[in-house]
């Protein structure tokens, strides 16, 4: 899986290359790569880590077109081997991929039986090689006889030593764009359109076993039986340059403390005369009589809260699914489906999409990157309005997915304000307040490998929204459980040694969490409370308490979240991981 990136044109693509991995890096970097051809022959250079390692170790030096690659490893370990770009036997295709060639193994066999020797345990190298078999002088024609053997999911990019001026690249089911300036003098191609680098391209994007021939300023598309097809082109906005620190250690507490600015963002301008209007929308979705909330990750933390809104505010029956499991469930006729993603480019996300439509639902999608997959897919899409989210770990990008999972409850209400929402924003700066001790209270926690997370109504959520922060960037075992059930079976690991990090932020169930928290004192597990102010009690059960400002239950989860980013982000700090690149990461996971 991965990103891919290509270039023929008029600037260094070497140089041009290492720009457009720079902004694929998100989609992994477990290695990187890029090959192209010079006089005639093709030159390689790949790197097991990220893209800085493969700067500083570059052998190449000029290029006459490139590929290149970002990698998060799904065949074979992260070896120097198993970096892409990956050759044929015969050295004369080098070629990058995004996806997962699900019958490599019995291709391979085939293979080596016909005297094909592989040097890597990658499903490319297989998918490499059939290319190169099939070829005989027309390199579409090879890939178009490769794809009706390969079975999965893919987009990729080859060059081939005896075509100098031509990058061939195709796609089935994962995102792959082309785009072509209007003098025609370069031709980019790209997992993500908005990896074009500020370019003001004419874009199309390849689907279902579509092949193209990217030459300098010109694109030729084929269907899959080679028949020519003419695509339509869009123009997208050129995006910003890269994103910065603005003197913050890691993007991670930069996009922290944005918050009380980006949660604004998402409710500004969307609440007037009383009725919550999203700008985006051109269709109603508000004839459905239940509501099914899809995601992965944070996103699926998101929208388990934004359930509990539904049925709170609007009295919408509702439920969250994680996405590699939605597609399996039976869903009532008439629900609405919302698909949310920061990226809009998880693959488990746009699967069940895909799936969710062709049954018939009416899928929304609510998302942080325009021009991504999902916004293309789905019937309609809001946007949180966040900017880039750079850390791998989503802090800014959750928040601001609850503000508008609020307003979108509202919307289906019909009635309501946003007068508590309003209040959020300076709430949270509260909690940035704190951060110092915050950081004090985490350096004191950082010593433990196992947490317990506990929280009862819209506390659980997010005690398992805070756990997944902890886990991704510090590397310990952090698990979120609803309070109610930690005394059937977990509460057997409770020991001395097993903090406890207790969400009390709910009213409603406060009194029941008081209870646990003394159910897990009673078996010596150290608790460190994160409590609104009036619960002044807590401090007699708890080794250490968070104070958080007082709200309504359904906004409760703000101030909690950010204390837990705060908590997560000091721990993986004192613990001296890597914080906006964790390992085995990656921001956006385009395989299933
Ligand atoms: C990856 C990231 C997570 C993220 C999840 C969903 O697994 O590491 O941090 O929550 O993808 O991403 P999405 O872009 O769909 O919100």
């Amino acid at each position: 899986m991965c990103g891919i990136f290509g270039y023929i044109g008029k600037d260094d693509p070497l140089k041009t290359c290492i720009l457009g991995l720079e902004q694929l890096e998100y989609r992994g970097y477990d290695s990187t790569g890029i090959a192209g051809l010079v006089d005639g022959q093709i030159a390689v250079c790949k790197e097991v880590g990220k893209l800085s390692k493969l700067k500083e170790k570059l052998t190449l030096e000029r290029l006459e077109i490139a590929i290149g690659h970002t990698r998060w490893a799904t065949h074979g370990k992260v070896t120097p081997v198993n970096a892409h770009p990956h050759q044929d036997f015969q050295d004369s295709i080098a070629l990058v991929h995004n996806g997962i060639i699900e019958n490599y193994d019995a291709l391979k066999d085939e293979m080596q039986k016909q005297g094909v020797r592989f040097q890597t345990e990658t499903d490319t190298e297989v998918l490499t090689n059939l290319i190169s078999k099939f070829y005989e002088g027309d390199l579409v024609a090879a890939v178009q006889k490769a794809l009706s053997h390969v079975k999965g999911h893919f987009a990729f990019a080859l060059l081939h030593k005896a075509h100098p001026g031509e990058i061939v690249v195709a796609a089935r089911e994962c995102p792959l764009s082309i785009g072509v300036d209007d003098e025609r003098t370069e031709s980019i191609i790209s997992s993500d359109p908005n990896a074009f680098l500020g370019k003001k391209l004419n874009i199309l994007f390849l689907r279902g076993d579509e092949i193209a021939k990217v030459e300098r300023g010109k694109v030729s598309v084929f269907d899959k039986n080679l028949n020519p097809i003419a695509k339509k082109t869009e123009r997208l906005d050129a995006g910003s340059g890269a994103p910065s620190k603005e003197g913050f250690e890691h993007f991670m507490l930069k996009e922290i403390h944005e918050q009380p600015s980006t949660i604004q963002k998402a409710y500004l301008g969307r609440f007037e005369d009383g009725l919550v209007q999203f700008e985006s929308l051109s269709h109603d979705f508000r004839s459905a009589s239940q509501v099914c909330f899809i995601g992965c990750g944070t996103s699926a933390h998101a929208g388990a809260i934004g359930a509990l809104f539904l049925e709170d505010l609007a009295g919408i029956p509702s439920h969250y699914e994680i996405a590699s499991e939605a597609r399996y469930r039976l869903l009532p006729q008439n629900t609405l489906v919302v698909a949310i993603s920061q990226s809009g480019e998880t693959a488990d996300t746009i699967s069940a999409v895909r799936e969710m439509k062709s049954r018939g639902f009416k899928v929304l999608g609510i998302c942080n990157v325009k021009n991504s997959t999902l916004t293309r897919e789905t019937d309609g899409c809001i946007f949180l309005k966040a900017g880039t989210e750079v850390s791998v770990c989503s802090t800014k990008a959750f928040t601001s997915q609850i503000t508008v999972l609020y307003l979108f409850a509202l919307y289906f209400s019909g009635k309501g304000n946003i007068d508590e929402l309003k209040k959020i924003p300076a709430q949270i700066e509260k909690v940035l307040e704190q951060e110092p001790r915050i950081q004090h209270i985490a350096k004191k926690y950082s010593r433990y490998d196992n947490f317990f997370f506990m929280g009862r109504r819209y506390m659980f959520p997010t005690c398992m929204e805070a756990a997944l922060k902890l886990k991704e960037i510090s590397y310990v075992n952090a698990n979120g459980y609803a309070a109610g059930e930690l005394k059937h079976g977990p509460i057997a690991l409770i020991d001395s040694n097993f903090p406890v990090i207790a969400f009390c932020a709910n009213h409603q169930t406060e009194e029941k969490i008081v209870s646990n928290l003394q159910e897990v004192k009673a078996r010596g597990a150290p608790i460190l409370a994160l409590a609104p102010e009036h619960l002044k009690g807590i401090s007699k059960i708890a080794d250490d308490v968070i104070w958080l400002p007082e709200t309504t239950d359904p906004l409760s989860p703000f101030a909690s979240t950010v204390a837990g980013q705060l908590f997560a982000y000091f721990v993986a700090k004192e613990r001296g991981c890597d914080i906006d690149q964790p390992r085995n990461l990656a921001k956006s996971v385009t395989v299933e």
